[in-house]
């Protein structure tokens, strides 16, 4: 397989779940991975995702006790996504595939600048409204993801071994490798 830069962090990146060095993670790297995320596609262009990047001691370290999970404790940053359902010009709201893909390209472009995270969304639901309302958000937008960023103390995770290429993905038909 030919591989470049791009191609390098998609196949490299794993989900970290370990504990962080204490090096803050810089303004300037924090805005380009925000960037990343404004940068994905969405339905109609609805630009449904938004974020709130977290570097501020005491803001973070309220998040930390509302959301106390070990592996994001030594965090230095995080990153909080927020998604707004409205409607596309066809009247469908796309909001969860928008936050999807600014989702991956935040995840990608955390491990190219030499950062680790992991997409923390199921095990933030039940304090979503807390973290929403400590970090200022409107009622329109709901908080869904939590992505801590920073650069990693632990040996990152043996990569997860993903199913077999042909039970998943085919040419020119299910089933079918030619
Ligand atoms: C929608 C979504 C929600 C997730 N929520 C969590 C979560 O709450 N906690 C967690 O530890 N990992 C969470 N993950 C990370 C997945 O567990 C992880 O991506 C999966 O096990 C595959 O591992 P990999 O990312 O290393 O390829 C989530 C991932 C996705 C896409």
């Amino acid at each position: 397989m030919s591989m470049n830069q791009t191609l390098e962090t998609i196949f490299s990146r794993s989900s970290y779940r370990g504990a962080f060095e204490g090096t803050p993670v810089p303004r300037e790297d924090l805005t380009v991975i925000l960037k990343a995320g404004i940068a994905a596609p969405s339905g109609c262009n609805r630009q449904t995702t938004s974020f709130v990047a977290v570097d501020d001691e005491a803001l973070l370290s309220a998040l930390k006790q509302i959301f106390p999970k070990p592996s994001c404790q030594s965090a230095p940053a995080w990153i909080l996504v927020f998604t707004q359902e409205i409607e596309g010009v066809d009247g469908h709201c796309y909001h969860v595939q928008d936050y999807g893909a600014a989702m991956e390209n935040m995840l990608l472009a955390i491990k190219s600048l030499g950062y680790e995270t992991c997409w923390y969304e199921g095990n933030v639901r039940n304090c979503a409204k807390e973290i929403a309302d400590l970090a200022g958000a409107p009622e329109e937008c709901r908080l869904v993801c939590v992505l801590p960023v920073g650069v990693p103390a632990d040996p990152l995770p043996e990569k997860k071994v993903k199913k077999a290429f042909e039970e998943r993905a085919w040419f020119n038909g299910f089933g079918k490798q030619e």
